[in-house]
């Protein structure tokens, strides 16, 4: 992995790199998940979201959805990005992939070990801490978890690290706490905050990549918006893949979660329609 400093405030991060423009997420898919999986990577998705959290994902789904479309000659392991999370007790439910008697770094090492096994690889590209441990402060907890998700990546069983579900505060401490910035964060992007305008600019100017989720089901007004459908039409898209289009040329790693096999084409093609810069700075601006 090549680490550099980056230029914002000489801290270290670590540099991305075979980062797809597109994640496919695999949250409530259940029984589907398998066969989701497979498909999303047959329609062309390289990079695939999870999480070792039973009560929202089914992780080994995804892991026998990968090892379908590898014996198919779909993909190799080398082709994808895989992402997965660490996620604290409350977030779970009983189906717990760690003791959770525990200390917290050992959490991590049982969550990520356990992350591997479903997944079949002895690597991630990117490990997540889902969320802090409080919705208002960078915690003691989040600093314990941070410290063992770096040990992890050390180990090179994980090339990245990122954070979900911060609020501009949650960085500016996670910063002064530690050595080295996220790869990456991944916000549910609500298009009445600028489109996580704070977040996004905090990222911007540390070179974090900002992963955007719910981008359609946070926005649905602004979807059908009628600054939205007008751009749309000029574009010969539809509005979902306007917002999508949008989200690329405001700087964001879309998320999609379809279940639908056209919605996955049109949302991989979303990314070739490029807005004008007056339609992006209008719709940056559309509702908030
Ligand atoms: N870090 C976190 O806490 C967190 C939280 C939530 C989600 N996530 C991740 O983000 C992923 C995506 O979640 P999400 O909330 O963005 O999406 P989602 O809940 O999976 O929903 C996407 C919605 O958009 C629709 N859609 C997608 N493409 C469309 C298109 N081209 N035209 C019309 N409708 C379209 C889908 O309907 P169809 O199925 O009918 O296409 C679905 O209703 C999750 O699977 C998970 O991996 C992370």
């Amino acid at each position: 992995m090549r680490i550099r400093s980056w230029q914002n405030n000489a801290m270290p991060i670590q540099q991305p790199s075979r980062v797809p423009n597109f994640l496919y997420g695999t949250a409530w898919k259940e029984d589907r998940t398998q066969a989701l999986t497979e498909l999303a990577l047959r329609m062309g998705f390289r990079g695939i979201d999870t999480a070792n959290q039973r009560r929202h994902y089914f992780e080994a789904g995804v892991g026998q959805g990968l090892a379908a479309a590898y014996r198919q000659g779909v993909v190799v392991r080398a082709d994808i990005f895989l992402q997965t999370k660490f996620t604290y007790r409350r977030g779970q439910d009983h189906q717990l992939p760690y003791d959770p008697a525990a200390s917290l770094s050992v959490q991590v090492a049982q969550s990520l070990a356990s992350s591997l096994e479903h997944l079949g690889t002895d690597y991630v590209d990117s490990y997540v801490l889902h969320g802090p441990s409080s919705p208002y402060d960078w915690a003691a907890a989040d600093a314990e978890v941070w410290e063992a998700m770096r040990k992890e990546r050390d180990a090179g069983r994980t090339r990245l690290l990122g954070v979900s579900n911060v609020s501009l505060r949650h960085l500016e401490q996670m910063e002064a706490a530690h050595s080295e910035h996220p790869a990456f964060v991944q916000n549910r992007c609500f298009a009445r905050l600028g489109w996580d305008r704070d977040v996004r600019l905090f990222c911007r100017e540390r070179g974090i990549i900002y992963q955007g989720f719910s981008l359609l089901t946070a926005n649905m007004e602004v979807v059908h918006d009628s600054l939205i459908v007008a751009v749309a039409a000029r574009l010969n898209a539809t509005p979902a893949q306007t917002v999508f289009a949008f989200a690329r040329a405001a700087g964001i790693l879309p998320l999609t979660g379809t279940s639908n096999p056209e919605h996955m084409k049109q949302d991989l093609t979303s990314l070739g329609f490029v807005l004008p810069p007056d339609a992006v700075r209008a719709i940056e601006t559309l509702a908030g």
